[in-house]
């Protein structure tokens, strides 16, 4: 029991959760799961099976200790899901019902604690992998803001479980009171769990500034996630999207460790990242400079370059990046694009591959250089996403791609669909 207990705790140390979860086969179908709702197009060297369908939007997939799936779905609640032997599901059950239930979910490497949010609460439950149930419900944050962007992304620092960061976005495209940090809006910000008062922090006063964020565009949130990897510093990796000049509107990747970054500022709303330089002719700016919109004598885009956190990648503008994981090996990051409402074409509607690297100090970052504007490729998407819809934020044509999560089981990459219409969720698997 006890020697059982320090190899799950050392695998769990060297890779997540993976190393303890029971591998699976990758299903051709399951029964009783309905045909894929949208068609889609596929890279070569990968395929894709619907493994669950008839569920409410689907926003966040989260794994506990024993590989079983939990699903944030938006005003439904959470549920936890079991797999069989042939790799499909075998029960659903819900662990949180309640429609304030909006899109974040995290849980500790342990498997022991979970964490939800509202658009204006974060509570905490003790969980049990093997019975699958909750209990002890805490409030940890509460009093964030209501606006235009209700999900709030959770994620829990695996190498101080303890500590949870939490975003609000913006409450417009151009929300210049959000740079005062005291208004918890466009930023992250990290609690120490352990320490919250019975009635929660306030989310605005209290907390620490992880980092204030370029953000964001409607019904897209800011999406940042930890990874731990083997013998390697914890690395936590945000993607945001920001509204900027009409042609320029762009989304970025950024790289840091959630332990250390603090106050650290991404231009947001202030400066903007350029997607296309060809927009910006008679200009040294390359894809991922800063530039301010309005230029004037004291503020130009120099005084943003030495100010604003560069992004590391940007991607085109209107793609609403809404979640990220990163395969078993961290050689790839993958992107959930959940897809334009006001661009025509609309761009979206997809998953994007982005290679990493590991460098020589234990930091992972993506292999292609900051001005690069091919530093990502699709994986699987929309046949032709230009002709997508987006009548509302999760009404359209076209699948609305949220969730996306690793599988510690060995079937690939999870990922989600918010479309009303109905909520889906995908394995995609590379051969
Ligand atoms: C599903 O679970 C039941 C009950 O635990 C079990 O008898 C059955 O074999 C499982 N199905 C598969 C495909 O593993
Ligand atoms: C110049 O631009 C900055 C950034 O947008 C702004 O804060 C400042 O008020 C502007 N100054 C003047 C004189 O317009
Ligand atoms: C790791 O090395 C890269 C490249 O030299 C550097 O940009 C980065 O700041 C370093 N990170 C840490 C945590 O030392």
């Amino acid at each position: 029991m006890h020697l059982f207990k320090i190899v799950a705790a050392v695998a769990a140390l060297a890779s997540g959760t993976e190393a303890a979860v029971r591998q699976l086969p990758k299903p051709a179908s399951c029964s009783g799961v309905a045909n894929f709702r949208y068609q889609y197009k596929l890279e070569s060297g990968w395929s894709a099976m619907k493994i669950a369908g008839g569920l409410k939007q689907v926003r966040t997939i989260v794994w506990d200790t024993e590989g079983n799936m939990l699903v944030s779905q938006n005003t439904r609640g959470i549920s936890v899901h079991t797999f069989g032997d042939n790799g499909c599901i075998n029960s659903t059950t819900m662990l949180i019902s309640g429609n304030q239930i909006n899109h974040g979910l995290s849980i500790t490497p342990d498997g022991k604690t979970l964490y939800a949010s509202s658009e204006t609460t974060l509570w905490s439950w003790a969980y049990d992998p093997l019975t699958r149930k909750i209990s002890n419900q805490k409030t940890i944050v509460r009093g964030m803001s209501t606006g235009i962007h209700s999900s709030r992304t959770v994620a829990v620092v695996p190498q101080q479980p303890n500590l949870v960061l939490l975003q609000v976005g913006s409450n417009s495209n151009f929300d210049m009171a959000s740079q005062q940090p005291g208004t918890g809006r466009a930023i992250i910000k990290i609690f120490d769990a352990s320490k919250a008062p019975s009635n929660g922090f306030n989310y605005n006063t209290e907390g620490e500034v992880s980092r204030t964020l370029p953000e964001l565009k409607m019904g897209s949130a800011a999406i940042f996630t930890s990874i731990t990897r083997p013998r390697s510093s914890i690395t936590v990796s945000h993607v945001v999207t920001y509204r900027t000049h009409p042609c320029s509107l762009t989304n970025m990747v950024a790289v840091g460790d959630p332990l250390t970054v603090r106050n650290a500022w991404y231009g947001y709303p202030t400066c903007f990242s350029v997607w296309n330089p060809a927009n910006f002719p008679n200009s040294n700016l390359k894809t991922g400079s800063h530039f301010v919109v309005s230029p004037n004598s004291s503020y130009n885009d120099a005084t943003c370059n030495g100010r604003a956190v560069p992004p590391r990648l940007t991607f085109q503008a209107h793609s609403a990046p809404i979640a990220n994981t990163f395969d078993s090996d961290a050689k790839n990051m993958y992107v959930t694009f959940h897809g334009s409402w006001n661009r025509q074409p609309a761009t979206g509607f997809k998953v994007v591959q982005i290679p990493f690297t590991k460098l020589a100090n234990g930091t992972y970052e993506p292999v292609a250089p900051a001005d690069s504007m091919t530093g990502y490729k699709d994986i699987f998407s929309a046949p032709n996403p230009g002709s997508c819809t987006a009548n509302g934020l999760t009404m359209s044509n076209c699948f609305r791609l949220t969730a996306a999560a690793w599988d510690p089981a060995g079937r690939g990459l999870f990922v989600g669909s918010d479309n009303s219409a109905e909520g889906e969720i995908y394995v995609l698997t590379p051969n």
